[in-house]
């Protein structure tokens, strides 16, 4: 008998929870003479080299966070620099004569399922067109063309000026190592992404809005994948589209016309895309996965949040670029170094979602996860376990389901931030993240707990907009360590039902999607670390 998609997905998420005697399939070594190539390239498409940015945007920390700033003109120029301090290399590391690229975003296992599309309007420079981002080449690819005058039809919709940014995965890139669990973190990455192009935007004084409201089918047909031929498994599948924009009409329609859509599905999609491995495994369960989230036409629902003042007193003295820029994973931690609590809490406060603040008003619909904190040294707050709301709407419930002997302390007055239970749970934190000992080592570390079952079987494409806003807070995280000088690291290993039982959650109403620790890192010494793009110096 066929489940409903809603029974499906939510079979695809129990089946792929690591247990401390079971963890979820995968190949279980590491194939690495079939790696999947972590750039795809479309061989043949005509190429515009991107200019690098000689100096990053003006902003200090806050700018990240900071509506209505100066807004840059739509140039070529600056469309390069929102994707290099995104989507762009990092730097390289290079180890025993082995060598690989970091990127400006996370990525499990550095296996970047995620690739960039535009659809840009005339500008000096580049035609209209469909391109895809080349982060190793730092360039962007034609894929199609498209008369400039259908790009009016667009400013005339949206009432403002921009362009569109498209995600994509590919999942054998993660299911390469990762096996049936590499769903989930292909769309931790998407979230992680999609925070990175709002960060950026803000620092051009630029807006980003996803077309939420758009079904796959059409975010497919307007990036071109349906007219392309990928070679098998190599497919990539789409995310979402987003409207980069200068702000304007109010709220941003969150679809496109649909002329605009019928129009790219007559066009002609040039380069042939590179086959990234010699040969593939199929986890079926992921395609089923895919197809059973996947997003119909829905209308669209804008909203607002409040904008509470933002805890600001304690602002890095690091430049907003340079905050971007040295985003890493922390790989070990100094247990002798705790980090100060207004770091802690404004690192946590960053976390809400604002009206018209990144990276939470990108439109994703209402947030719905809440953080389950262990505290181990976090200097002036007791060690402890701490939840800290993030929507109003979920407190009672999750209070009445949780353990009845939690505390529910406030820590602040009117910050949703309560201690449940004192203690010193660094053991604890390690085990139910795969007994990583960087979990337990830190400052601090957190379970992302998301309202779930009601929302999934509702809509179950939700399912992947709840790991995108995982990754939306990690990508918070990341910034926010590396703004207080600490660091931080997202983990995707964790024994779910371990996190839930420390709740004493016994359904599927609330779930731990994603994991992450910050505190001060070890370096290792034995790596060398390059420019991000040393290899393009002639260029
Ligand atoms: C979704 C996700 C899950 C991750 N899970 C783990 C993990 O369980 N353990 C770990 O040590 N690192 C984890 N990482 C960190 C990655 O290994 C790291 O991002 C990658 O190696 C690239 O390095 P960089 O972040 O320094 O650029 C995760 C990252 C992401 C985005």
């Amino acid at each position: 008998m066929s489940d409903s998609p809603a029974e499906g997905i939510l079979r695809y998420h129990e089946q792929t929870k690591h247990h401390p005697d079971r963890y979820a399939r995968s190949i279980g070594y590491m194939d690495w003479d079939n790696q999947p190539n972590p750039f795809r390239v479309y061989e043949g498409a005509p190429i515009v080299s991107l200019p690098r940015l000689a100096r990053d945007p003006p902003g200090g920390h806050l700018a990240l966070y900071e509506p209505d700033r100066p807004c840059a003109p739509l140039t070529l120029a600056n469309v390069a620099g929102l994707l290099e301090l995104s989507m762009g290399l990092s730097a390289w590391k290079a180890f025993s004569g082995s060598r690989w690229s970091l990127r400006m975003t996370p990525s499990s296992g550095n296996l970047h399922p995620t690739d960039t599309h535009l659809v840009l309007p005339d500008m000096p420079g580049c035609d209209a067109g469909i391109y895809h981002y080349s982060p190793l080449q730092h360039a962007l690819e034609r894929r199609a063309e498209y008369p400039g005058e259908l790009w009016r039809t667009a400013v005339a919709h949206f009432g403002c000026e921009g362009f569109l940014a498209g995600l994509t995965s590919i999942f054998w890139r993660e299911s390469w190592k990762y096996g049936e669990r590499a769903f989930r973190y292909c769309n931790h990455d998407v979230g992680h992404a999609l925070a990175a192009l709002r960060f950026a935007a803000n620092l051009f004084g630029w807006r980003l809005t996803c077309l939420t409201a758009l079904s796959d089918e059409a975010v497919e047909t307007v990036l071109g994948l349906r007219r392309t031929d990928y070679p098998p498994l190599d497919e990539e599948h789409p995310d979402l589209l987003c409207l980069v924009h200068a702000g304007g009409q109010q709220p941003i329609p969150q679809t496109l016309p649909e002329e605009l859509v019928a129009a790219f599905d007559k066009t002609h999609f040039a380069g042939r895309p590179n086959a990234l491995s010699r040969a593939h495994v199929d986890w079926e369960i992921i395609g089923r996965a895919a197809e059973l989230s996947r997003k119909p036409a829905t209308p669209a629902e804008p909203l607002r949040f409040e904008r509470p003042q933002m805890i600001a007193a304690d602002a890095s003295t690091l430049t907003a670029g340079a905050i971007i820029r040295r985003r890493r994973s922390a790989t070990d931690f100094d247990r002798r170094r705790g980090i100060p609590r207004p770091h802690f809490l404004a690192m946590l406060d960053k976390t809400r979602p604002r009206d018209g603040v990144a990276p939470f008003d990108a439109g994703l619909g209402e947030p719905a996860l809440h953080l389950l904190i262990f505290v181990h040294h976090v200097e002036g707050l007791q060690p402890g376990l701490y939840f800290f709301s993030r929507n109003d709407r979920d407190l009672p419930e999750v209070r009445r389901l949780a353990r009845p002997e939690f505390a529910w302390e406030p820590v602040e007055p009117g910050f949703p931030l309560f201690l449940l239970a004192p203690g010193n749970f660094r053991q604890t934190a390690a085990m139910v993240s795969c007994h990583q000992d960087i979990a337990g080592s830190g400052a601090f570390s957190l379970g992302m707990l998301a309202r779930f079952g009601d929302i999934v079987r509702r809509e179950p494409f939700r399912y992947r907009y709840l790991f995108w806003e995982s990754g939306m807070i990690g990508q918070v995280f990341y910034l926010e360590a590396e703004a207080h000088g600490a660091r931080g690291t997202g983990i995707g290993c964790f024994f779910d039902d371990a996190v839930h039982e420390l709740l004493d959650l016994t359904d599927d109403r609330y779930q731990s999607l994603y994991h992450f620790t910050v505190g001060h890192p070890l370096e290792d010494p034995r790596l060398t670390t390059l420019p991000p793009y040393f290899h393009l110096r002639d260029r």
